[in-house]
């Protein structure tokens, strides 16, 4: 028992160690509901085809769909098998329904995601507004697949209506403290998808390393990467990663972090850093970007300008956060400016001075923004429709950020207790479910500003070798949260749920880590 402990007795009260339900879902649908009756049907591997329905908006030659259904089919059928079912009607087809054209379009934050899946004998029918919501609903079905005992592929008559709870689901990845190779984005693109996460918040650049290959100013990952030929993301590996994340029905957010997390940025762009000081001499280092110079701000215009075009997304994540003032304050240049504009010594004035000037440029490239807590606490002016990403201080006070910044009327996200590159023995998993984004003080208008949140993965500690286990499937935990009704938040039915989708994570070929003790009917690497 040595290893177990203490804190792990209360837990054993509510584990299992069998696997859960087949057929299960996660995230846990809105509705479900089987008819009177309810019987299952067979579905046939080699005859079992998806196609749209007659008078379905978006057809044949809709690529996000034609690929969704050439990466379901696998997914669906790992073992096929080529004998005819010896029982009941068979299902042989997924017809597709949707009611609003599109197809070469990007998902958006109000892009409709719902969905409804009717399995019945003889086929199923998926019908939704948009391919995005056909997305979501191909994930479910794939989910509702069983075996039975002779290894037939069967599904259980049912009805399922769905939308998620928030529009703004989230996971972060940071490829600056350590590189991920352009395969570790992508199949965490997939995982997402099955998590029913719709956004990639990509955190590309920092202090550590700037892998971006910007065309305006090369010299950045040639003098800020860790290696400017292997450690850097091309424009073909960042427009693989926007296509990839497309057809999935995931946006991606790129962060360039500003003024602060910038100093891989100064060897590649001479004179953007504030050259800091010891005594009356420039001692060699620098800190954030430098705010007094007409220069820096014809750096940023140029970059977010490119920045602006390579990302299709409305939003850019402009950081903002953890600014250093120990650099601004040693430099005489910059105390004679903050003299000059009677700022005294409130450094936060100089800061907001930069990102206020920072917001207008990127407004004025057509984009809209999402900044760090500290943006709006040092009470910089912000567009109506800015979005305030919270992440200071796990221990409970970020309800009171999430009322303060609502208050105001700004849109928020919530990422403070979803830090999951935090890791400690036991299930944290439940720590990350248990949370309830919008229990905080504040009138109902305050808790419709809440639009999801983010699960974030801070890369200190961890590069390609553990990323996939420590995300999964612990993220899982979180994309119920944002996606289910929020009084989905039984513990014991959840570990059930998230053991099995866990198997099934697996049986895709995804190395996500066990919850606690117990097996898999197909472990790893044995499809
Ligand atoms: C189908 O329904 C039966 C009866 O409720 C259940 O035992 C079985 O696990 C279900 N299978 C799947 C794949 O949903
Ligand atoms: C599995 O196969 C056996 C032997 O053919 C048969 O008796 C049994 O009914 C089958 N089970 C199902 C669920 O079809
Ligand atoms: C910076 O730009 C402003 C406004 O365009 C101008 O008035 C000022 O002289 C410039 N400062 C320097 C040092 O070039
Ligand atoms: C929220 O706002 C109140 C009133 O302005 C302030 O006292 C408090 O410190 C703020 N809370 C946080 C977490 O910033
Ligand atoms: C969430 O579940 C509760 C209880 O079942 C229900 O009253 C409520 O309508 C559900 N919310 C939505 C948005 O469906």
């Amino acid at each position: 028992m040595a290893a177990a402990g203490p804190l792990l007795l209360p837990l054993l009260l509510l584990l299992s160690v069998l696997p859960g339900p087949a057929g299960a879902v996660w995230p846990q649908p809105q509705a479900q509901r089987s008819p009177p009756g309810a019987g299952r049907c067979p579905l046939p591997p080699g005859r079992f085809r998806f196609a749209a329905a007659e008078g379905s908006a978006v057809g044949p030659g809709c690529e996000v769909l034609d690929a969704a259904f050439q990466r379901y089919r696998p997914l669906l059928f790992a073992r096929p098998t080529e004998s005819e079912p010896s029982w009941g009607t068979p299902c042989t087809q997924l017809l597709v329904y949707i009611s609003t054209p599109g197809c070469d379009v990007f998902p958006r934050l109000d892009s409709k995601e719902s969905y409804k899946l009717v399995v019945s004998k003889g086929s199923v029918l998926l019908s939704a507004e948009t391919i995005w919501g056909a997305l979501r609903g191909l994930e479910t079905f794939s989910q509702l697949v069983g075996r039975d005992e002779n290894g037939t592929y069967y599904i259980n008559e049912t009805e399922i209506v769905d939308f998620p709870r928030f529009p703004h689901r989230g996971l972060l990845l940071d490829t600056s403290r350590h590189y991920l190779p352009l395969r570790a984005i992508l199949e965490t693109l997939d995982v997402m998808a099955y998590n029913k996460f719709n956004v990639f918040h990509w955190h590309i650049v920092d202090d550590p390393s700037f892998p971006y290959e910007s065309l305006t100013f090369p010299e950045l990952s040639r003098k800020g990467a860790f290696n400017a030929m292997t450690h850097v993301y091309t424009a073909s590996d960042v427009r693989a990663v926007i296509e990839y994340a497309r057809l999935r029905g995931i946006r991606v957010i790129p962060e360039f972090d500003t003024p602060g997390h910038t100093l891989s940025w100064g060897p590649g762009a001479p004179g953007l850093l504030t050259p800091c000081y010891v005594a009356q001499e420039p001692s060699g280092t620098y800190g954030p970007i430098n705010p007094i110079l007409n220069s820096t701000y014809e750096f940023v215009t140029s970059l977010f300008r490119e920045v602006s075009a390579v990302f299709p997304d409305f939003f850019v994540h402009l950081g903002g956060d953890e600014v250093d003032f120990t650099c601004w304050r040693s430099n005489p240049k910059i105390r004679a400016f903050m003299k000059e504009m009677g700022f005294g010594e409130d450094y936060k004035k100089i800061e907001s001075l930069y990102i206020q000037r920072l917001l207008d440029i990127v407004s004025s490239l057509g984009k809209g923004y999402i900044v760090w807590q500290e943006v709006f606490d040092n009470q910089v002016e912000l567009r109506p429709d800015t979005i305030i990403h919270v992440w200071k201080e796990a221990m409970m006070k970020y309800k009171e950020e999430m009322a303060n910044v609502t208050r105001a009327g700004y849109q928020a996200l919530l990422s403070a207790p979803w830090y999951l590159n935090r890791i400690s023995y036991g299930q944290d998993w439940i720590e990350a479910y248990k949370v309830e984004p919008l229990d905080f003080k504040g009138s109902p208008e305050q808790k419709a500003l809440v639009i999801g949140g983010e699960a974030c993965m801070w890369g200190e500690y961890v590069d390609i070798t553990n990323l996939t286990p420590r995300l999964w499937p612990r993220a899982g935990a979180i994309a119920e949260r944002l996606w289910s009704n929020s009084t989905v938040r039984d513990l014991e039915d959840a570990y059930a749920r998230l053991s099995e989708f866990r198997c099934t994570l697996l049986g895709r070929g995804v190395q996500a880590e066990p919850l606690y003790i117990g097996y898999c009917e197909n472990e790893f690497g044995e499809v």
